[in-house]
């Protein structure tokens, strides 16, 4: 197939709404939820976390995502095309979330291999009941010099792997049924751990906020997770909406998405904190918080080699749709600006990203000395993105859209030339997409960098 006949195949899109609405949930839901998300609750501080995160995806998730999907489909282009349709002074808008990107999915692959890894020792069973043996297993594996690389190279070739054939039908399908399996697992897992001795600890930890927790730095640590969980500031969101069909609903998929995501990182936490303090954890133990509690309730709990497995697994399947949308806008941005071919750009872009990766990988053990702004690399490519790229090129997109573009111009397109009925829709292009979103990005970055 020539490469013009592969766009114009790509910009057919979603058969239905349903498809966009799995594609973009694939995109959405993933490790960010399971795993980073418990992790940052635990490291800043509870319910104090949670209820900033939650206002944050109220007041600037749903808004800017809307925006995205609308700029998306209004340009039928990914991410710098886009900008550059509406005005060519502003692609470079788009190339910061491409950087992102591309950070991003150096780190995320590495976590993919351990989901790999843990999916085969979920197979063989845990058996671990003394916590301190499940954080042993975990460190041993991560430290690990090769190991960790070999699964980190699986996952990154299965992801190149699909976005080399285009394949999008085949994941989207499958994330149909697995989306809706995921969910019930977690909800089992959820009730699982509920039911441990001192879960309630757990759950005041999660749900009472002390007051002493909020702090600027957690805020920015909020901020950077909202635009990390709905894959928003980097382009996936809006390459998707480029594949959204004219007939459809903006306001009404921008609700349901970030809905969802946001029920499934609720939930993972009602799995993760009860059984941190079941089981004597320190919540604030950073990114292993998953990969140790979990394999300890699975240890405990009937049949939990059984869910062990079933859960590492869909968290894997919900992880490779999520890293695929990482990479999909960077191939689509090298066919799209500079006549690459499908296959050579997710060789190139993909290879590199796999090196980038091995160091973030090293970095968990052979390389942790090695420290810069005394983060190790993996912990640095992760700040980065998050924190600065992705707010920035967040908050220059809402501006972007709503100033350059033009409120009418994403009126006109997010209620489909005028046809939809959408009440909110001036006060939500006038007031939070001009305003509200752009400034509340902008204080909570500046504050949470310690610029006041
Ligand atoms: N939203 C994904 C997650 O929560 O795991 C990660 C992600 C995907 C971030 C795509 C950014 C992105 F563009």
């Amino acid at each position: 197939m020539s490469q013009k006949q592969e766009m114009l195949k790509e910009r057919e899109g979603f058969a239905s709404r349903i498809g966009f609405i799995f594609a973009a949930a694939g995109s959405a839901i993933g490790l960010g939820n399971i795993w980073r998300f418990p992790w940052l609750v635990g490291a800043y501080g509870g319910a104090a976390f949670l209820a900033m995160y939650l206002i944050i995806v109220a007041l600037v998730g749903i808004t800017m995502f809307m925006g995205e999907v609308a700029l998306g489909r209004y340009a039928q282009r990914s991410n710098v095309g886009a900008f550059k349709k509406v005005n060519k002074s502003f692609s470079w808008l788009g190339s910061i979330g491409l950087i992102a990107g591309f950070m991003i999915l150096s780190f995320y692959s590495v976590v993919g291999g351990w989901v790999i890894y843990y999916c085969f020792r979920a197979v063989i069973g845990f058996n671990m009941t003394d916590p301190t043996l499940t954080e042993q297993l975990f460190v041993g594996f991560i430290s690990n010099p090769l190991s960790p690389l070999f699964f980190h190279a699986l996952f990154m070739a299965l992801t190149i792997w699909i976005c080399y054939n285009g394949v999008k039908d085949g994941i989207e399908k499958y994330s149909n049924i697995m989306m809706p399996a995921l969910f019930v697992i977690i909800l089992i897992l959820a009730v699982r751990s509920l039911m441990l001795p001192n879960a309630i600890e757990g759950i005041k930890f999660y749900l009472v906020p002390d007051i002493s927790k909020f702090s600027a730095e957690a805020a920015l640590a909020a901020l950077g997770q909202v635009f990390f969980s709905l894959s928003l500031g980097m382009g996936s969101i809006l390459t998707y909406g480029s594949y959204l069909s004219k007939k459809e609903n903006i306001p009404n998929v921008s609700l349901i998405v970030p809905l969802m995501d946001t029920t499934i990182a609720f939930i993972a936490g009602i799995v993760i904190f009860p059984a941190v303090f079941s089981y004597g954890f320190e919540p604030s133990s950073g990114a292993g918080l998953t990969f140790v509690t979990l394999p300890a309730v699975f240890s405990e709990m009937p049949l939990g080699q059984l869910f062990g497995a079933a859960f590492f697994f869909l968290l894997f399947l919900a992880a490779l749709t999520s890293a695929i949308s990482l990479l999909e806008p960077l191939i689509a941005y090298m066919i799209e600006e500079h006549g690459w071919s499908r296959e050579k750009a997710a060789l190139i872009i993909g290879g590199i990203i796999f090196i980038v990766g091995c160091f973030a990988s090293l970095s968990m053990g052979p390389l942790s000395g090695f420290k810069i702004g005394g983060l190790v690399f993996f912990d640095q490519l992760d700040w980065v993105s998050n924190n600065l790229l992705l707010p920035i090129g967040g908050m220059l997109t809402a501006l972007f859209i709503s100033w350059i573009w033009g409120t009418k111009n994403v009126l006109n397109e997010v209620t489909n030339e005028g046809i939809l009925d959408f009440g909110l829709g001036k006060f939500w292009a006038n007031v939070m997409l001009k305003f509200i979103a752009p400034a509340l990005v902008f204080i909570v970055f500046l504050t949470g960098l310690n610029i006041f």
